[in-house]
């Protein structure tokens, strides 16, 4: 198929795809994606369909594609085109699915944090784009036929210099706490405070913490709140800990966002930076431990 998005009608689209609507891949909270193959190259693409409940999720749909159009990253879900009335996007598909299959694996801290650092280095362009995804999280990030991690899912991204641009909250779970306190915040620490939980269930297995909502009073949210990181860590015991990880988490998910890395500080941790496999051997890595599809 051609490089250049392309625009399709959607009455037409069998025409130049093979779709079975049972073979669905994957749902979101307002979408079903499909695996389609394209009858000419047969090639398989996801097709991510939904249908408009409001003019709100009309606007966040097409603000994905809108995005997307414009992103070219090799850690970003490669765009190959839309429907005309902009209710579906045609994207590259990913055959080993989301992260969230990786968290029983106990894979070891290299292998997590090569993945991460591919997460970071799309985050690094988006940022330095002015693009904050505002959603990160396992089920939203996805890995290739050739064992690339990619991000996907730019339902909740907004550009952090419009007039008016404001996160709408992400997933309970990973959202920033100052996000839900009616102050101002810059979205892109959000993003990585997101990051910072992300990094932790890949590598310790469970959530550090269910929601940093101040009405939720989480108990394990509350040590971090109140900088009581040995309570924290005592909870995780006796999992397996590594003091680089311990530190390099708490430059992530400190409720103050001034004390927060930024993406730059994050990608030059000296701790996080050192033995880091390259996207190639990292690739053989995820091949063997990830089973055949
Ligand atoms: N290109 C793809 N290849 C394979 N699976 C995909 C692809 N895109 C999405 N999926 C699967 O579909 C799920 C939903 O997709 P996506 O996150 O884009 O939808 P959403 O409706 O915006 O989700 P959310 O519930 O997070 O708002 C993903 O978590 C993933 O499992
Ligand atoms: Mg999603």
């Amino acid at each position: 198929m051609q490089q250049n998005p392309i625009q399709f009608d959607l009455q037409m689209f069998h025409k130049s795809f093979e779709f079975n609507n049972k073979e669905i891949i994957g749902k979101g909270f307002d979408s079903i994606v499909y695996k389609v193959k394209n009858r000419d190259d047969k090639n398989e693409y996801a097709l991510k369909l939904t249908s408009f409940k409001d003019l709100q999720h009309k606007f966040n749909f097409q603000q994905e594609i809108r995005l997307l159009y414009h992103l070219n990253h090799d850690h970003i879900v490669k765009f190959y085109g839309n429907s005309m009335d902009g209710s579906c996007i045609l994207i590259e598909y990913m055959p080993f699915g989301h992260l969230v299959k990786l968290i029983d694996l106990s894979l070891d801290i290299r292998i997590i944090k090569s993945i991460v650092n591919q997460i970071m280095s799309a985050v690094q362009y988006l940022h330095s784009r002015n693009i904050v995804h505002g959603d990160i999280k396992p089920e939203n990030v996805l890995i290739s036929k050739d064992f690339v991690i990619k991000i996907c899912d730019f339902g909740f991204a907004i550009i952090a210099n419009q007039p008016n641009a404001k996160l709408r909250g992400g997933s309970e779970g990973y959202t920033a706490p100052e996000l839900l306190i009616n102050q101002n915040y810059d979205p892109k620490k959000c993003d990585m405070f997101s990051l910072g939980v992300l990094f932790f269930v890949l590598f310790m297995g469970y959530r550090p913490f269910l929601s940093t909502h101040p009405q939720k009073q989480d108990k394990f949210w509350n040590y971090i709140k109140n900088k009581e990181w040995d309570k924290f860590w005592k909870i995780f015991e006796p999992k397996k800990q590594d003091v680089g990880f311990k530190a390099y988490i708490q430059k992530l998910l400190c409720a103050d966002p001034n004390e927060r890395y930024t993406i730059e500080e994050a990608l030059q941790d000296d701790w996080f930076k050192s033995n880091l496999y390259t996207v190639k051997d990292l690739a053989l890595q995820l091949k063997m431990h990830l089973p055949k599809q």
